[in-house]
């Protein structure tokens, strides 16, 4: 018997420390943590890997400093021209979660246009989360709860865990079964958690930018030794 596996959740943590570390401003660790991803991925689609979730924007996020959070905000529009191709070629579907009305509109319609382009894609799922916040999903399924109610459409006891997961963000996408966070940072930070109720944790010292596929597949190597209660095949 092995463990399930379908889907990888990640916390891409450390890249200013990345940068820091070789006296360059941090947004050179993004920028580097941003390669990283896209190698990631191709290595997650490439041992079957079904859905990958990375974290890549919090809604704590924008209380850094304004000059980081515009270079990443831009970044993001840089990396969506200069992969949506490779993506779609690659068999990648990408979809964005998180709370859309505060960014740009000009990333906004590049993410829907990366969305639009790569939904025929059924090899791996790529979900990022941009201005995500777990606590913010939450309360946004709790509010459709209470208007399905209000309206009439449904019965407070028929609310059960599979239509409250449906109102949340990830609705149709399975729990992960792994979550990475790199960094050495042993907390959440408002990450998915409910999706992570029955999941195995994995902390590692490697900085995002140097995280590699190796350390991925030693994880996995890992994670089938694990003992889990729930998720057998
Ligand atoms: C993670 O790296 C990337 C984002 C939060 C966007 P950090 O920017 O948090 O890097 P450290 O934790 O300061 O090293
Ligand atoms: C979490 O990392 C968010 C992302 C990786 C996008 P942070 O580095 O922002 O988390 P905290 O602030 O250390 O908890
Ligand atoms: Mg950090």
């Amino acid at each position: 018997m092995t463990n399930a596996l379908e889907h990888i959740a990640i916390i891409m943590d450390g890249n200013g420390r990345w940068a820091l570390k070789r006296g360059l401003p941090r947004t050179a660790g993004h920028q580097k943590g941003g390669e990283t991803l896209i190698t990631i991925c191709k290595a997650a689609r490439r041992m079957g890997i079904k859905y990958m979730t990375v974290y890549a924007f919090s809604t704590e996020n924008w209380k850094r400093p304004p000059a980081e959070v515009s270079f990443l905000m831009k970044l993001f529009e840089v990396y969506l021209d200069k992969y949506t191709k490779q993506l779609v070629e690659d068999g990648i579907r990408v979809i964005f979660i998180g709370n859309r009305d505060m960014l740009d509109s000009s990333l906004v319609q590049k993410m829907n246009e990366l969305e639009q382009k790569t939904s025929m894609n059924n090899e791996t799922t790529l979900q990022v989360c941009l201005n995500y916040g777990s606590r913010d999903e939450i309360i946004h399924a709790v509010q459709k709860a209470a208007t399905l109610i209000k309206n009439g459409d449904i019965l407070p006891q028929n609310i059960d865990e599979k239509t409250f997961s449906d109102m949340l963000y990830t609705k149709g996408i399975p729990d992960p079964d792994i979550l990475i966070r790199t960094s050495g940072e042993k907390r959440l930070s408002n990450f998915l958690l409910w999706q992570l109720a029955y999941t195995e944790f994995f902390f590692t010292d490697t900085l995002w930018p140097d995280f590699t596929p190796e350390e991925l597949a030693q994880i996995i190597e890992t994670y089938q030794t694990r003992e889990r209660r729930y998720g057998k095949v």
